[in-house]
């Protein structure tokens, strides 16, 4: 049976059972603790409901019933749509916010806590739902370190190694964008590898060797340009802007001609373009990062439409 009160040092409320919240539930019972729960659509509790954790019925009274809550939601404005009706609850409460969001909204969220007398941890969570409870999965945390040592039981349960950034909320939710812009966008190179491979005749399976030996190639690339970006190096020793250019136009051609979507690879051939407009033809297609350091055209979705004044009019 499960426990839910404060007086069970081991007891935990899970707010989000969507497949982490779902995921953080299981290995929390695996380890015997007790734990209450609450999630919008009901019915994903059922089977953890039946594995002994406990139903509450509202968000309210999950936060009620522990002092660790666990906060596993799709974004931040579904953090405010949960616990502000609940806001009464929260005084004496540690928030383990692991809900994905910007620096800013960690940090609001953070701020709002506190005026209702609770506190947030802020983790970022570098593993997919099957990690959780497993020894090598990771999160990362930043907010208040006696939180974080105070519970470092509980965290462990979740990813098997935990790390405190500091004492800002903001930093772990920083550290987690800052894996998650690579990822999406290089999870988002693999599908474009796939459709064009699809498109002349090749499994996905087919063309895996070379996509990871693409992919292992990059850790001594990333340290090649790492150290002259570092010291301001751009030269145009190794590559040039203008080869990376025509060799982009290659790939966007290549999707073209196979008529899948080039979405993804025009973008690229954009940015590799303006880089060009903008004087960096002859030096590295690392001297990009002092493109992307500025909003781009107002045509920049990020702007959402809005006209910069600070932008660079590089077209
Ligand atoms: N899945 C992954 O691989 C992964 C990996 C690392 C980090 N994360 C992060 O971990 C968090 C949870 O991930 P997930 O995959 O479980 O997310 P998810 O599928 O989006 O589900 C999260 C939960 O949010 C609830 N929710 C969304 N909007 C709501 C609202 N307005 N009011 C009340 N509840 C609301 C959903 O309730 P319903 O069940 O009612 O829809 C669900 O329980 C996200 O921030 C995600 O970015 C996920």
């Amino acid at each position: 049976m499960s426990r839910t009160t404060t007086e069970h040092p081991g007891a935990v409320t899970v707010i989000g059972l969507g497949p982490m919240g779902r995921a953080m539930v299981g290995a929390l019972l695996d380890r015997g603790y007790g734990v209450t729960m609450w999630n919008r659509t009901a019915s994903r509790a059922d089977d953890l409901v039946a594995r002994g954790a406990v139903l509450a019925p509202s968000p309210a009274d999950a936060v009620a019933a522990n002092e660790v809550v666990v906060l596993s939601l799709t974004d931040y404005a579904a953090v405010h749509a949960v616990l502000e009706p609940a806001a009464p609850t929260l005084n004496g409460r540690v928030l383990l916010n692991l809900t994905s969001g910007t620096p800013e909204e960690a940090r609001a969220g953070a701020r709002w806590a506190a005026e209702h007398g609770a506190v947030q941890l802020t983790g970022g969570v570098n593993s997919s739902p099957t990690g959780i409870g497993q020894p090598d999965s990771a999160t990362l945390y930043s907010g208040p370190r006696e939180a974080f040592d105070r519970h470092r039981p509980v965290l462990e349960a979740l990813t098997g190694r935990v790390d405190h950034q500091g004492e800002d909320p903001g930093l772990a939710a920083l550290s987690y964008q800052l894996g998650m812009v690579m990822f999406w966008t290089s999870m988002l190179s693999f599908w474009q590898a796939i459709v064009l491979a699809r498109a002349n005749g090749l499994t996905a399976a087919d063309i895996l060797p070379s996509a990871v030996e693409t992919a292992t190639s990059l850790p001594e690339t990333f340290a090649f340009y790492a150290e002259r970006i570092d010291a301001g190096v751009h030269d145009g020793d190794v590559d040039r802007l203008a080869m990376g250019l025509a060799s982009t136009e290659h790939v966007l051609h290549t999707n073209a001609e196979a008529g899948v979507d080039t979405t993804l690879p025009a973008a690229v051939v954009d940015l590799f373009r303006r880089g060009v407009e903008a004087g960096h033809a002859e030096d590295s297609f690392s001297a990009l990062v002092e493109l992307l350091a500025k909003p781009g055209p107002p045509t920049d979705p990020g702007t959402d439409g809005r006209v910069r004044e600070d932008g660079p009019s590089l077209r």
